[in-house]
């Protein structure tokens, strides 16, 4: 069964081919980084513009790719949510639309259900039951998964998500969007030990999170320094052994509480190096997968599809899209 995902809940226009028997066949995606980057953040009613603009393009390099025809799919599955509802409506209808031509059937995909799938990408996959980390610019989340489409949330966060707090971060201290990967390559330049931010939540039980503090404590910090590049590094450092060390408390906690063998960690977040180091000290199997599907990709939606319509998951005719909401 030859399926095309297509994701384009923010600001990424990504779309993949995956076939059940060959695997995955393959994937491209556009960035819309630059465009957002001089506002600051993602500006929504430009990347709903941005992605119109790319997606059948998109659609047909991966087709060209894969010397394929639009005829030979037998499914497209989309991302239906969360995320930008105008974002979202340009994959959900683009993907109906040639469904609807075709006579196949067109498979919603939660956003997070994707990244949780995402590792299964990968040679080395995990056995159910396990932990998964899942850690985006818009979630921070446990789960107990059991098996494909039983996914139980253990511990969620109060506040911003942990990508949200690198981003913000990264502003505070001047560092353009998306602050993530900003963040940990100065962060390699700077000395952790040269201030303590707090790890939130971590001297109480439970497996909640909490990451708005760490963005204060950042501000007050660069407001109060001398503002040098090196002090820079030193916030950028000690912020992210803050945030990741939490995590892997958090992590630790949910593989005690289940008695699962294996971690899965996914979303934006999980790229950052510091945090795959400190969880690779747990006992625990890890698994993670490879960088260019930690971020948004159009592979992981493709794949979760695939695993929906074997769950007799389809859309109907008429599109539905959702800015909010659990799996
Ligand atoms: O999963 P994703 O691409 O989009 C959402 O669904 O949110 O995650 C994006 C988030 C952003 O907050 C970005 O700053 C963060 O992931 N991120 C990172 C790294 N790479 C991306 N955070 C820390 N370290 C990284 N290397
Ligand atoms: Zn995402």
């Amino acid at each position: 069964m030859l399926i095309l995902g297509i994701e384009t809940s923010c600001d990424e226009t990504a779309v993949a081919l995956y076939d059940s028997e060959k695997g995955l066949i393959a994937h491209t995606l556009h960035s819309q980084i630059m465009l957002h980057r001089k506002y600051g953040g993602v500006v929504p009613e430009l990347a709903s513009r941005d992605h119109i603009r790319k997606i059948l393009p998109l659609i047909d390099a991966v087709l060209a790719e894969g010397r394929l025809q639009k005829t030979d799919l037998d499914a497209i599955a989309y991302t239906n949510g969360p995320g930008l509802v105008g974002a979202l409506m340009v994959g959900a209808g683009v993907a109906r639309a040639i469904a609807y031509t075709l006579n196949i059937p067109a498979i919603p995909v939660h956003h997070l259900e994707g990244h949780l799938l995402a590792p299964m990408l990968e040679e080395n996959t995990p056995e159910f039951p396990f932990v998964a980390l899942l850690v985006s610019g818009g979630h921070t989340q446990l789960y107990s998964v059991k098996d494909f489409g039983q996914y139980e949330i253990l511990g969620d966060t109060l506040d911003d998500a942990v990508g949200e707090a690198f981003d913000k971060t990264a502003k505070v201290i001047g560092l353009p969007y998306p602050g993530g990967p900003e963040v940990a390559k100065l962060a390699e330049s700077g000395d952790k030990t040269q201030y303590e931010f707090p790890k939130p939540m971590t001297n109480r039980a439970g497996l909640e999170f909490s990451f708005a503090g760490l963005k204060t404590f950042a501000k007050y910090t660069w407001m109060e320094s001398d503002k040098s590049e090196q002090t820079k590094a030193n916030i950028a450092a000690a912020f992210q052994e803050a945030a990741t060390e939490t995590l892997k408390i958090k992590c630790k906690r949910a593989l005690k509480q289940t008695g699962y063998q294996s971690l899965v960690i996914a979303g934006g977040v999980s790229a950052n190096t510091v945090l795959r180091e400190k969880l690779a000290t747990l006992d625990t199997q890890l698994f993670f997968p490879r960088i260019e599907f930690c971020t948004d990709n159009g592979a992981m939606i493709a794949y979760a599809g695939l695993k929906r319509f074997e769950r007799g998951i389809t859309a109907e005719l008429g599109i539905d899209v959702f800015a909010r909401g659990e799996i």
